[in-house]
């Protein structure tokens, strides 16, 4: 992807100079010398007002730009962009890459009159639609660009009768489906470009009888399937990238076998097993090789050796098998500039002067591998990137000192004691520092030493800190400061550093109001997290900045009311202020924040009603609803929850999910909350975090029945109303949530009885109606059955198993086949015991579990931690 992009900066950069050489000769050429056949300018002609865009400019200028320099009284072979045969005088060349066309291209466009083009570049426009059959009809093409736009539907099988065609671009698109079969015609062609397509289905094999294709890029798609095990009959390849696929199986080592072979990336698929580089012929070409996040396992291949004209090597997330890797096979490899080791699961212990070979080494990458660091300062002499995260790495890494090309810098997750030394802050090019999971715990030199630097990127939390906040430059954009001992009161300089976008001071203990300055100097902060400290005072409007995006202030002894200063922040997703005094009523206006997907106002004193007469709520995004623990009343109207579009059906958040290069340039921050559920209190992290959807109300005063509306939150996963006044019966509609697996009614008022249909409720793995007015048969059903009899206790008139007190007379005729049932439900509920016990979540949210293996490999991690309440 790099280089297609690199190659196409080139190519714009190139044909630039070409046209603007071309227009200045024009100027002087003769004007009487019409080439253009009229035909084929009416034909251009047309294609232009095809996209005029309506509207746009008044005087009938379209809002293109090549075209717009077309005139009528001018030959059109001198148009820009278009090039014509001197001899015939047809048009055979149309180049309006990037061009801003904007809307669909139809199958009557006038492009499809110019028969002769043999090449058609409309690349990086906004051209929507299906891609028409016409496009066949261009049978002298050589060369079609169509990447960057926005066709979907079917490649059109017409593709296959340009039999000329040497390049095709088809990259970038929302394409689906398979490759046509008619491409198995295009046998003069060369390089075929189909990364980020959306295409499917197996590896298209008719590929592999288009013997003179050099470039095959199938990246980003959704490809799935084993690639055909003999590939050496493209033998003219030289470069195959089907990274970001679900290709899976071996990978063919007939590929290696190909001399020509060049760039190889096959990253982020699941192929598995050994890979076999096979008996190369030496010296090998290949230059560029990624494998990172596949399922290859064992050791690595000796013969990687042999690839000695590697300058880029990923092999992150091998599954070594906790083996001892020999690194000196990586030795032979001079030229390398990018290698990438991380996680490959060793338990080897590497002498980071090993690496000493590497002169030309840019970036390295060994997080995970356990290091020795000599002292030697000639290693690594031209290292801009360097990752040693998990590396148990105890001594700040001297020889960095001399590194006067590092740029970033990962030494997280190990056991470095001290100070962090004056030396690092002076590196001249130094932009990212990440020195968090240590056990620093303080900074060598003068109090402005960072101040000095030009790091944009700094994050030194969970270690020992405890000096007050080291001033920082105004460079910096990201500052991850919490779970140290930070004290006192957070310094006002941190309000004049204008480009702060993040800042995290969770889990320290500063005391103080917050500072009011965010408003006025910060006014790009998005992330602020001040949770668990000792703050105090009111909660000022001054310290909202309207680019937040995430705000928790939790866990403080904030005052007042929440700043109304919050309606501005159109972009908040995130707001939580659990667990403070914050005394005020339900802050209806939030309704505007059409982002906002985490409401917690837990354990404050909000008070008075939710619903308001006329104010609708409507809150689309909302997954996460908790105002547990404070002094609302009132009764819920029947509608209530009928706006909340995230919790009644599914969002894809999936694509939401930080790819792993992610991050390295900006603030990697989690946001969590904790909640309580099935009876037990636990952190939300990652993916746990984006998918649960939650509603607690518990522990207010709200009376009356509760609301149907809550039965159309079909993705309700924690449902809390525990501890209120709800009065009347429990609605039989909640059995259309059927993703619940938490429900809490107990402590409330309700009679009636429990309606059979929760019997349906598969994943309801926790419940509890206790202390209510309940009665009649508890219904039947797995999970209901294998609650706890506390579950039931204190109710008026509850009777069935699991409790003693039977249901009248008709109970004792089912006896006999009910034992059998509940010895089963027992078996059920002590294994489901057993597995609590070791995976309490994982027994509970299967889902979830399912749907973290199916992302790991995106690098998204949920950690749920857990306690009993
Ligand atoms: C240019 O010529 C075409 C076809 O002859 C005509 O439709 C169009 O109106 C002309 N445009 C201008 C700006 O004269
Ligand atoms: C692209 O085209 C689509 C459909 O014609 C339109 O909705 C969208 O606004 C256009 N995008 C841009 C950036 O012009
Ligand atoms: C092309 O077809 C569209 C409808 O598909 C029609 O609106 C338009 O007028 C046609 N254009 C020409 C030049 O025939
Ligand atoms: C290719 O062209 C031939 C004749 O020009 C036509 O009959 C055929 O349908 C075309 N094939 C495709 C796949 O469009
Ligand atoms: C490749 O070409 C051969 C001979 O032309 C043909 O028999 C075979 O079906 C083709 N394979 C594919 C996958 O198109
Ligand atoms: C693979 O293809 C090449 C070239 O077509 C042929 O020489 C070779 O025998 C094939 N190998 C296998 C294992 O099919
Ligand atoms: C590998 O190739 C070399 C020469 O190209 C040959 O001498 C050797 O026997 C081959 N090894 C294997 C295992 O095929
Ligand atoms: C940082 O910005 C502030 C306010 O704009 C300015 O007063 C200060 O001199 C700057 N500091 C440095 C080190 O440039
Ligand atoms: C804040 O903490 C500092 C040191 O921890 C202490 O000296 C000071 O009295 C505290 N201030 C308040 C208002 O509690
Ligand atoms: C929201 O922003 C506008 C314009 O900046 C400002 O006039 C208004 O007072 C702000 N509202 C609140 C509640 O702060
Ligand atoms: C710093 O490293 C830690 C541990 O490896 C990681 O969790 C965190 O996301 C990194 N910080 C940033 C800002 O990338």
């Amino acid at each position: 992807m790099m280089c297609s992009c690199c190659e196409r900066k080139v190519m714009i950069w190139s044909l630039c100079f070409i046209f603007c050489l071309s227009n200045s000769i024009l100027v002087f050429a003769s004007p009487d010398k019409h080439l253009c056949r009229p035909d084929q300018r009416d034909a251009l002609w047309e294609f232009k007002r095809e996209f005029y865009v309506k509207g746009f400019h008044s005087n009938g200028v379209a809002a293109d730009k090549k075209t717009k320099r077309w005139t009528n009284n001018t030959d059109c072979c001198s148009w820009d962009g278009i090039s014509c045969d001197p001899k015939t005088g047809n048009i055979v060349e149309l180049d309006l890459l990037s061009s801003s066309l904007n809307g669909p291209l139809r199958s009557n466009s006038s492009l499809f009159r110019l028969q002769h083009l043999q090449s058609l570049d409309l690349g990086y426009n906004n051209l929507s639609g299906i891609l028409p059959d016409s496009i066949g009809n261009l049978k002298y093409l050589r060369v079609l660009n169509l990447g960057g736009c926005h066709f979907h539907g079917k490649i059109p099988s017409s593709l296959g009768n340009l039999s000329y065609l040497t390049g095709l671009d088809l990259s970038i698109n929302d394409f689906n489906g398979e490759l046509p079969d008619s491409m198995d015609n295009l046998n003069q062609l060369t390089e075929l470009r189909l990364g980020s397509t959306k295409l499917s289905g197996n590896f298209p094999s008719m590929l592999l009888n288009l013997s003179e294709l050099t470039l095959i890029d199938l990246a980003s798609n959704q490809f799935e399937g084993m690639l055909p095990s003999n590939m050496s009959r493209l033998s003219k390849l030289e470069s195959f990238s089907v990274a970001g696929n679900s290709f899976y199986g071996s990978f063919p080592s007939s590929l290696f076998m190909i001399p020509s072979l060049f760039y190889l990336s096959l990253g982020s698929n699941d192929f598995s097993g050994t890979l076999e580089i096979g008996n190369i012929s030496s010296p090998s070409t290949l230059g560029f090789l990624s494998l990172v996040e596949n399922n290859f396992n064992g050791p690595i291949p000796r013969s990687i050796s042999k690839l000695v004209g590697l300058f880029y090597l990923d092999l992150a997330l091998w599954n070594t098998e906790r083996s001892i890797v020999d690194f000196s096979i990586f030795l032979q490899l001079k030229s390398l500039t990018f290698l990438d080791l991380s996680y490959i699961n060793t338990r080897s212990m590497v002498d980071l002067s090993l690496f000493s070979h590497f002169d030309s080494l840019g970036y390295l990458d060994l997080s995970g591998i356990n290091l020795k660091i000599s002292s030697s300062l000639h290693l690594l002499p031209h290292i801009g990137i360097l990752t040693l995260s998990s590396c148990n790495i105890v001594e700040f890494p001297k020889f960095l000192k001399t590194k006067t090309s590092l740029s970033y810098l990962d030494i997280s997750a190990n056991q470095i004691e001290g100070q962090v030394p004056e030396w690092l802050w002076r590196l001249p090019m130094l932009r990212y520092a990440n020195i968090s999971q240590n056990f620093f715990s303080g900074f060598e030199g003068s109090a402005d030493i960072i101040q000095r630097s030009q790091i944009v990127l700094i994050d030194i939390s969970s270690n020992r800190f405890q000096d007050p906040l080291p001033l920082l430059p105004n460079s910096t954009k990201f500052f991850l400061g919490s779970s140290n001992g930070f004290s006192g009161k957070i310094p006002r300089t941190i309000c004049e550093l204008r480009f702060l976008d993040t800042l995290i001071l969770s889990n320290n203990n500063f005391n103080g109001s917050i500072p009011r300055c965010f408003e006025k100097f910060n006014t790009k902060l998005s992330v602020l997290h001040l949770r668990n400290n000792s703050l105090s005072g009111i909660f000022p409007e001054e310290s909202i900045s309207d680019h937040l995006r995430s705000l928790d202030v939790g866990s403080n002894q904030l005052s007042g009311e929440l700043p109304k200063s919050l309606i501005n922040c159109t972009r908040l997703e995130f707001l939580n202020v659990d667990d403070n005094k914050i005394k005020d009523t339900f802050p209806f206006w939030l309704r505007l924040l059409p982002n906002l997907e985490v409401l917690v106002l837990r354990s404050n004193e909000f008070h008075g009603p939710i619903s308001s007469p006329g104010v609708s709520l409507s809150f689309p995004k909302l997954r996460i609803f908790d105002i547990s623990d404070n002094r609302f009343i009132g009764v819920l109207p029947l509608d209530y929850f009928a706006g909340w579009g995230a919790m009644s059906s599914v969002l894809d958040t999936v694509d939401r999910m930080p790819s792993r290069f992610e991050g390295r340039d900006s603030g990697n921050y989690r946001n969590s909350v904790s909640m309580t559920a099935k009876g037990l209190k636990m952190e939300l992290v990652g993916s746990g975090f984006t998918i649960y959807k939650t509603i607690d109300v518990s522990g207010n005063r709200f009376e009356g029945d509760i609301p149907v509306s809550i039965s159309f939150l079909k993705e309700l996963i924690v449902l809390n109303m525990s501890n209120n006044a709800f009065t009347g019966r429990i609605p039989p509609s909640l059995a259309n949530l059927s993703n619940l697996q938490s429900l809490d009614l107990s402590q409330n008022g309700l009679s009636g009885e429990i309606p059979p249909e929760l019997g349906k409720l598969t994943f309801l793995a926790w419940m509890n109606f206790s202390y209510n007015n309940l009665e009649g048969p508890i219904p039947q059903g797995t999970q209901i059955q294998s609650q706890n009899i506390s579950s039931f206790a204190e109710n008026l008139g509850l009777c069935g198993a699991p409790l003693q007190k039977t249901c009248g007379g008709k109970e004792e005729e089912a006896t006999e086949q009910e034992e059998d049932e509940e010895k089963e439900e027992k078996d059920q509920v002590l294994s489901w015991i057993a597995a609590a016990i070791g995976y309490v979540p994982g027994v509970f949210c299967g889902l979830i579990i399912g749907h973290i293996f199916s992302s790991y490999k995106h690098d998204w991690f949920m950690r749920i931690f857990h306690y009993l309440t």
